[in-house]
């Protein structure tokens, strides 16, 4: 066996995708990917990404990255991994001192339109500093190491390292939060809003006309920009006591609100964008109508997209299926909706 085959090590890990309740939109200046906010977000268990690394010591002055996704070689994906692994090297310097074979898949559909960064991301981070060997894998101070570079791939990414809530970005409500890394959300959750879970209603699955990091950056000259700022810290805030407390018409109001906040603040950006469908619309006032006539506990989200992220209480789980099926389907491409419980950190497979 060469000394090369030697040192060569292999991990696997599992790392779940999530979605956020006050979101992050906009980045500091003159950092590294900090956020101009604070956010918090829910892991999604079901939705992950499985990634594969084999590390073994480099043969050329510079390293050479293989990216494979579902057994596909895609090397466009090389480039946004070394600009990854060059802002990790000041944190796990061995980071650029290998060759790398990552293979990765999600265990959801290719293409379904559900933003694969933050899963991505961190599912790579995790195996990157556990190869590095220097944290005892599964601590506390290996989740933090693992969260800021996840951070520096894409910055939804640090807040997949936690069993439930995740926090990312300063904020004097939440003890020991930082623009750094994310960290658990620090208090109790009432058993009202433990057992959510999140039915994910595709309603378009081609590639965004603009991307999260470029709609981060129109924050910089967005006239409405420092007022948002000030209400995602406001509704963290809040959100946070909501949560402890089991203020289930509240949490309804705060979620939606940050998600139309979030849209309302790419249809005001120069250049305006609009990521919301005909579809979009059209599922959110049926949702309204729904639980305005029964009451169930649900309420919408969405990403930088125009899926619906519909969150439910679990106890409502037949009969938000059966109005999903009877109303939804078809305001959804192909028929197709992702169910996930929430909560669930990562998973070393081995
Ligand atoms: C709308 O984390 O994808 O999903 O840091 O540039 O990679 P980069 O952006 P990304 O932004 C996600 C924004 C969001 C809201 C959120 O997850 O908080």
């Amino acid at each position: 066996m060469s000394q090369s085959n030697l040192e060569q090590k292999t991990v696997t890990y599992r790392c779940p995708s999530n979605i956020a309740l006050v979101k992050y939109w906009g980045k500091k200046e003159g950092g590294v990917q900090l956020p101009a906010n604070p956010s918090i977000s829910w892991t999604l268990n079901d939705l992950f990404a499985e990634t594969t690394v084999i590390a073994s010591p480099k043969k050329g002055e510079n390293s050479q990255i293989e990216f494979f996704l579902d057994g596909k070689s895609k090397p466009s994906f090389e480039p946004k991994i070394h600009t990854f692994l060059q802002r990790i090297s000041s944190i796990v310097p061995a980071a650029t001192q290998w060759d790398l074979r990552i293979e990765s898949s999600n265990n959801f559909p290719h293409g379904a339109g559900i933003a694969s960064s933050a899963a991505g991301f961190g599912a790579l981070a995790l195996c990157i500093v556990d190869l590095e060997g220097i944290l005892e894998t599964g601590t506390p101070e290996f989740y933090q190491k693992v969260s800021v570079c996840a951070r520096l791939g894409s910055g939804s990414a640090c807040r997949s390292m936690f069993e439930g809530a995740g926090v990312w970005g300063e904020i004097s409500s939440i003890p020991g939060s930082s623009d750094e890394y994310a960290v658990a959300f620090p208090f109790n959750l009432s058993e009202k809003l433990t057992h959510w879970k999140d039915a994910v209603l595709i309603v378009d699955d081609g590639e965004k006309t603009v991307s999260s990091t470029q709609g981060h950056d129109l924050l910089k000259s967005h006239a409405y920009a420092q007022a948002r700022f000030g209400q995602a810290h406001k509704n963290l805030t809040e959100l946070s006591q909501v949560l402890q407390e089991g203020n289930v018409s509240r949490f309804i109001e705060l979620v939606e609100s940050e998600a139309l906040q979030l849209h309302a603040m790419m249809m005001s950006s120069i250049p305006y964008y609009m990521l919301i469908r005909p579809n979009t619309l059209a599922i959110i006032e049926l949702i309204w109508k729904k639980r305005k006539e029964t009451n169930w506990e649900m309420a919408f989200t969405l990403d930088a997209g125009a899926n619906v992220h519909l969150l439910y209480n679990s106890k409502q789980e037949a009969d938000v299926m059966n109005f999903i099926n009877a109303e939804l389907l078809p305001y959804c491409k192909n028929q197709l909706y992702l169910c996930s419980a929430m909560g669930g950190g990562p998973t070393k497979i081995n």
